[in-house]
């Protein structure tokens, strides 16, 4: 398939790379593709950024059949662009369209359109520290029908916004409650799947977090209420005695590729690292035990993330000294450093656009 290309007439004014912040600015052009059961995926096409006309019905609207990623591309400092195992958030991408009967993609193709969308917008890939252009690549049902079915039409569209970090805290610890009230996913639902209504699910327990002053809700599973799954917006390490712990993927975990990421350096250095269940009852043990060093979360968005503090219930815990734990730091400057082509790459994780 060929992608036509249409430029904007009027490109904008470029941002003041010293002050992102995150997904509030647009570059000036978009892709899009459209689906339907005849031509299959079809019309992959670079435009002018702008507003996605939907009938009132449109399927995505009121069931909530859609389903996006999150990367990002990093200037280096030689001058090249690149994008940390993009194939790996292609390939997520499909297995969220499965779980939501979305028809799945060709993945080499959509890297080579996203590659060439980058290239149009590559004077928007910012060049600050810790700046870089978050790329989110959405499939929506399109459908204008009120029924509840699977749609038979969809959109793809990648937007791309230049960003600094995640949290208004930057790389300073932040405070995260652990909630009892309510559940992100079930077994046996679309929890790791990057689908719409899994951040709508997030959202109420998320208001109460920041209402008692915390930034992030750090979810249980959705059967006992013990076990540790995920922060909704990142995935959750512990290092306990020295073992560098997150909770294994069971089916209501988001899969993240940062954290796969972390994962394969920890062995690479030689940590002890472990996927499994934790409860919430091991964390409080291990920090009363003194044996609780760090927690920190990992996300594309967030990257590495370190917990200063922990509320559960009427408990608050502060985690090792409240500051930047060495775990943290280190594995934020190897990712980071592999992201912006300061250090070597020997996973072969980085690919120039
Ligand atoms: C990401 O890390 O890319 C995500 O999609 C998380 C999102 C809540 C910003």
């Amino acid at each position: 398939m060929e992608i036509t290309i249409t430029k904007a007439a009027s490109p904008k004014p470029k941002p003041d790379d010293s002050n992102l912040g995150f997904g509030t600015l647009f570059t000036d052009h978009m892709f899009n593709m459209d689906y339907d059961p005849e031509r299959g995926w079809h019309n992959p096409r670079i435009e002018p950024y702008g507003p996605i006309t939907m009938d009132p019905s449109t399927m995505v609207l009121h069931y909530g059949q859609g389903v996006f990623e999150g990367l990002k591309a990093y200037h280096t400092t030689g001058g090249v662009i690149q994008l940390f195992r993009p194939q790996e958030n292609m390939k997520r991408l499909n297995k969220s369209c499965r779980l939501l009967c979305i028809p799945e993609f060709d993945e080499a193709f959509m890297l080579k359109a996203l590659k060439t969308l980058l290239q149009v917008e590559r004077d928007w890939v910012p060049t600050a520290p810790e700046t870089s252009l978050y790329i989110r690549p959405t499939i929506l049902a399109m459908d204008p029908f009120l029924g509840v079915r699977a749609s038979h039409t969809y959109r793809f569209f990648i937007i791309l916004s230049p960003v600094g970090a995640y949290y208004a805290e930057g790389f300073n610890p932040i405070k995260i409650m652990v909630t009892k009230e309510h559940v992100r996913a079930v077994r046996g639902g679309v929890g790791e799947a990057k689908t719409l209504g899994n951040y709508a699910a997030s959202l109420l327990a998320g208001d109460k977090a920041h209402q008692a002053g915390y930034t992030q809700v750090l979810w249980l599973d959705g059967v006992e209420q013990q076990y540790i799954e995920e922060v909704g917006s990142m995935n959750i390490f512990f290092m306990i005695d020295d073992e560098l712990i997150t909770p294994a993927l069971n089916g209501s975990i988001l899969p993240g590729i940062t954290r796969d990421s972390v994962l394969a350096l920890g062995k690479q250095w030689g940590l002890p690292v472990t996927e499994r269940q934790i409860t919430i009852d091991d964390v409080i043990r291990a920090h009363a035990a003194g044996r609780l060093q760090e927690i920190f979360g990992s996300g594309t968005a967030a990257v590495i993330s370190p917990v200063g503090e922990l509320c559960f219930g009427d408990q608050v815990f502060q985690i090792g000294d409240g500051k930047v734990g060495p775990m943290a730091q280190k594995l934020f400057d190897a990712i980071t450093a592999i992201q912006y082509g300061k250090a070597d790459d020997p996973m072969g994780w980085v690919e120039p656009v």
